[in-house]
């Protein structure tokens, strides 16, 4: 066998049971903590299905695990390995193809036997079945594929795989393995910093912390009036960072919640320095390399992040260039780096050796106001703390306000069971007209064999399936269905993900064939724009007006079928805060003259820039004899997609 020439180390007996699985070619879900070396069974999959001359597949969440994922099976598979993301395409015919999942799903919907030769699917992070909005093409991407391919699940921890592999094996009349693996190989140790003292355990943190109160949100409440109200010491910065460094804990991620807090917590931290001299220079050599390859050696953040990097310090966060975010995760992988404060998204999959982890808070936005963080997502973060082969120990900070969070709370989160996944089911209108062309309306028989329906029972499972068949009505009311097939606006609509009822009701107006490059640039990147919240109301321009009033007739007509047919949530309305962005891009413009004239980040800006492109690429294949449209499409992408705009120059440059 060939297992010893992947990988250089012993395997572990939960993954020798996964590759006995594997081969005798039996489909697995494997389930164990973060870091305990889940992707070194995709590594064997492939490696076995390539040496067979067959073909596989490989899923990730997020785009930039997507991108570390190809740079990887590159170096060892050579041309050997594809990419399609929606993104980018490059060599989407070989014999290893990364996908996201959203990509894989319509393939599944659209052309089924384009996937004939293809022996395996690996699922990375499956337990993005339980996202809210995206984890209804999980469901749908297992539910459809065809029954010669084996899965390899891999998933963090969960309560229920043993349901979720039972739910596979019943649709799929599949034999699925279950591995669980509740050990994680590098132990970890939780510390806090509460009243600015460093303290090593939850007895201590009840008596010195807490003083031995539980809830200071409520004391706070009865002294608010009175001179005697409890103040917790401020937890300061510069205290933790120096501990971390005295305790040889670095390198460290920060976690926060918001991009201006990031920000300022890096510089505040950038106060120490924590390089010697030696490293200072390599890192900075490091830095200015991988800058010039990004050529983003004259931008703006490059400089200031370059100032943070002289003293180890960095900040990563999604409103930065993507480009300058894999620049900061080279860095860090460098292990140069030592001190990052970044976001929650750093958490996913992308292999980020650090030492230590600190949460800022335990507590983040949610609805109205502030919710402690789901045991998983705790996890998630956590989990990145102390790397195998790497390090003996991780050690994870929580910070304490104990006038913010109860001791029980942080009881709570230490201990508690990790949430099980439930199906968030909810198939696009996209999908339902791809089954509706080859099921015709005995599609709904798929219904039973939903996750979704698995999970459910009574009043809940019919509710999903009254939602689906209220769907099926919709679009039969207006036009997309007729008999047993899709009319030419269903057929439109079918290659539209996400915002099939605008542009279908729109093309059927023949209202998108009469725009030129530019307006069609600037209604799609509306189209796709969703304003974060407590965003200022978009300047006012040209294009957005007539734009909008095209847009008002059809979007009053779709909300008024959605509100009859109680579809929820109802289709976006486009939102025209990049109009002038998109406008001085299509121009020529130097990506640095953007962001005086919207209130987005560069990194928004150019995920929405990305999304439009896409969403042209899907005018541009979508059936049907309007050439002009096409034309146009096609000319708007090619002016949009240059520069940072270009996910794909990004993947060749690096
Ligand atoms: N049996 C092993 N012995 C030594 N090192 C290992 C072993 N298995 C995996 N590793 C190493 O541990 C690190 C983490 O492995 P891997 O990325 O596969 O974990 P994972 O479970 O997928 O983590 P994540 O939750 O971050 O996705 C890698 O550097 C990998 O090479
Ligand atoms: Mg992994």
């Amino acid at each position: 066998m060939p297992t010893d020439a992947i990988h250089p180390f012993a395997y572990d007996a939960f993954q020798r049971r996964a590759i006995d699985a594997i081969d005798r070619n039996i489909s697995l879900f494997v389930a164990a903590p973060t870091g305990a070396g889940k992707t070194v069974l995709a590594d064997y999959v492939i490696e076995q299905t390539l040496a067979r001359r067959q073909r596989v597949i490989y899923t990730a969440p997020v785009k930039a695990l997507s991108n570390q994922k190809f740079r990887d099976f590159t170096a060892h598979h050579g041309d050997q390995v594809g990419i399609m993301t929606g993104d980018v395409t490059i060599n989407p015919t070989a014999p290893l193809v990364i996908m996201t999942t959203e990509i894989y799903r319509n393939t599944l919907l659209e052309g089924v036997e384009r996937l004939a030769r293809y022996a395996w699917i690996i699922f990375d992070e499956i337990h993005y079945l339980d996202d809210p909005e995206r984890g209804t093409v999980w469901e749908e991407a297992i539910l459809f594929t065809p029954p010669h391919i084996n899965l390899l699940c891999l998933s963090a921890t969960i309560p229920n795989v043993e349901e979720l592999a039972r739910w596979i094996r019943d649709v799929h009349q599949r034999p699925v393995e279950v591995i669980e693996e509740a050990h994680r190989p590098v132990p970890l140790t939780t510390l806090f910093q509460c009243q600015n003292t460093v303290v090593k355990d939850l007895e201590e943190l009840r008596k010195a912390g807490y003083r031995g109160r539980d809830d200071w949100a409520r004391l706070s409440h009865r002294y608010r009036y009175g001179h005697h109200r409890p103040m917790a010491r401020a937890n300061r910065l510069h205290a933790l960072v120096e501990h971390l460094r005295d305790a040889e804990h670095l390198p460290c991620i920060f976690f926060t919640f918001g991009r201006r807090r990031a920000e300022d917590l890096a510089w505040e931290a950038a106060g120490l320095s924590l390089l010697s001299p030696d490293e200072r220079a390599t890192l900075q050599a490091t830095f200015v390399d991988l800058c010039e390859r990004f050529q983003l050696s004259k931008d703006r953040t490059a400089q200031a992040l370059g100032q943070l990097l002289d003293r180890g310090v960095a900040y990563h966060h999604a409103g930065m260039l993507p480009t300058m975010k894999e620049v900061i995760e080279r860095c860090f992988t460098s292990r140069l780096l030592k001190f990052i404060v970044t976001t929650e998204t750093f958490a996913l999959g992308i292999n980020m050796p650090a030492r230590s982890v600190v949460l800022d808070t335990l507590k983040k936005r949610s609805g109205g106001g502030y919710a402690l963080l789901r045991r998983r997502e705790f996890l998630q973060m956590a989990g990145r703390a102390g790397r195998r082969g790497m390090d003996d120990a991780g050690f994870v900070y929580l910070r304490i306000n104990p006038q913010h969070v109860a001791f029980s709370e942080v009881q709570q989160l230490l201990t508690a069971k990790p949430e099980p996944v439930h199906s968030r089911f909810n198939a696009a209108y996209a999908t339902l007209l791809n089954l509706y062309r080859h099921h015709g309306p005995s599609l709904v028989e798929f219904f039973p064999h939903t996750l979704y329906y698995f999970q459910t029972s009574g009043a809940r499972r019919q509710a999903g399936l009254d939602l689906m068949q209220r769907k099926l009505d919709l679009l039969t009311a207006m036009g997309y269905l007729s008999g047993t097939t899709l009319t030419a606006k269903g057929e439109f609509g079918s290659w539209m993900y996400g915002h099939e009822l605008l542009l279908a009701e729109l093309q059927a107006r023949q209202q998108l064939a009469g725009l030129g490059p530019l307006p069609l640039a600037v209604l799609m990147t509306a189209i796709v724009y969703e304003p974060r919240p407590a965003t200022p109301p978009p300047k006012s321009h040209r294009l957005s007006k007539q734009l909008a009033q095209l847009c008002a007739e059809p979007l009053l007509r779709i909300h008024k079928e959605e509100t009859r047919f109680r579809v929820s949530p109802k289709s976006k309305a486009p939102a025209f805060h990049l109009s002038h962005a998109m406008d001085l891009w299509m121009q020529n413009a130097p990506f640095a003259a953007l962001t005086k004239h919207c209130d987005a980040d560069e990194g928004e800006i150019v995920r929405y820039f990305r999304m439009a492109v896409q969403l042209l690429r899907q005018l541009m294949r979508a059936p049907g004899d309007d050439e002009l449209l096409r034309a146009n499409a096609e000319k708007a992408l090619r002016r949009i997609n240059r520069d940072v705009v270009d996910a794909e120059a990004q993947l060749r440059l690096g």
